[in-house]
């Protein structure tokens, strides 16, 4: 039974070239991560930059945080499988726009607005899509300003263009995000019975939030005209 069981085990054994294709496959998807890694810092930095030099002509600092995330290799390969696109890095890469994802949390809707348009006024970025969802939220109520950028990376010889994926959303547009996720994959949604009615009422929420984002909006800009 056990010499069974290691013969078995040897047939799974790639042979010694598939081994070397795949150690050298897995290298260069390493690398490739790095890559959307270095671009996060980069993007990151933009941004921190943004908020000092904005917050010198007001008192405070427009951005309230900034959360990065790199797409996990099982996200990856499940949207490639999704879309039934070829398991390369290239299609990787040309294909898939989220893989590195910066979101960027602030205290008002009309601050959003002010560092999307400074962040696409450089001339070492390049929007490749928006997506704004506040002016047109989806139809549960989600609202975000969604952006696929492109930036260069430098390496040691040579500059790489990356794509990173930028939402920006208000702290209370992030709260109703955040809960609406975690709501979502607590259980087969579709499948629960209140399920109509559960969503009504988190689209009420949205709606509820987004007034408070622009009630507490008039009032900083009553406050900053005094
Ligand atoms: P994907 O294949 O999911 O990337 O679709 P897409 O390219 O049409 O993306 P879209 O710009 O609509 O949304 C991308 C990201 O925005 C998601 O991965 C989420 O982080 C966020 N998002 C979009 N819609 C919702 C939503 O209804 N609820 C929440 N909580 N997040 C959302
Ligand atoms: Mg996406």
């Amino acid at each position: 039974m056990i010499e069974n069981n290691v013969e078995q085990f040897a047939q799974l054994i790639p042979q010694k070239a598939d081994l070397r294709d795949f150690a050298f496959m897995a290298e260069s998807f390493q690398r490739l991560m790095t890559y959307y890694r270095c671009a996060i810092m980069e993007v990151e930095t933009k941004f921190r930059v943004l908020d000092v030099q904005l917050s010198l002509n007001s008192e405070n600092n427009p951005i309230e945080t900034i959360k990065t995330r790199l797409k996990r290799p099982e996200s990856i390969a499940a949207k490639i499988q999704r879309r039934g696109l070829p398991f390369t890095l290239e299609s990787i890469e040309q294909n898939l726009f989220d893989i590195a994802g910066v979101r960027v949390i602030c205290s008002f809707p009309e601050d959003i607005y002010r560092l999307a348009d400074s962040l696409l006024r450089q001339d070492d970025v390049t929007l490749i899509e928006r997506k704004d969802y506040i002016q047109n939220p989806k139809p549960n109520g989600y609202r975000s300003l969604h952006l696929i950028i492109e930036i260069p990376i430098f390496l040691q010889n040579e500059k790489r263009m990356m794509k990173v994926e930028v939402q920006l959303r208000t702290i209370a547009m992030d709260f109703w995000a955040s809960l609406e996720h975690k709501l979502r994959y607590k259980k087969d949604m579709r499948s629960v019975e209140h399920y109509d009615q559960i969503s009504q009422k988190l689209k009420a929420c949205a709606e509820m939030s987004a007034t408070l984002d622009s009630q507490m909006e008039a009032i900083r800009n009553q406050i900053e005209g005094i």
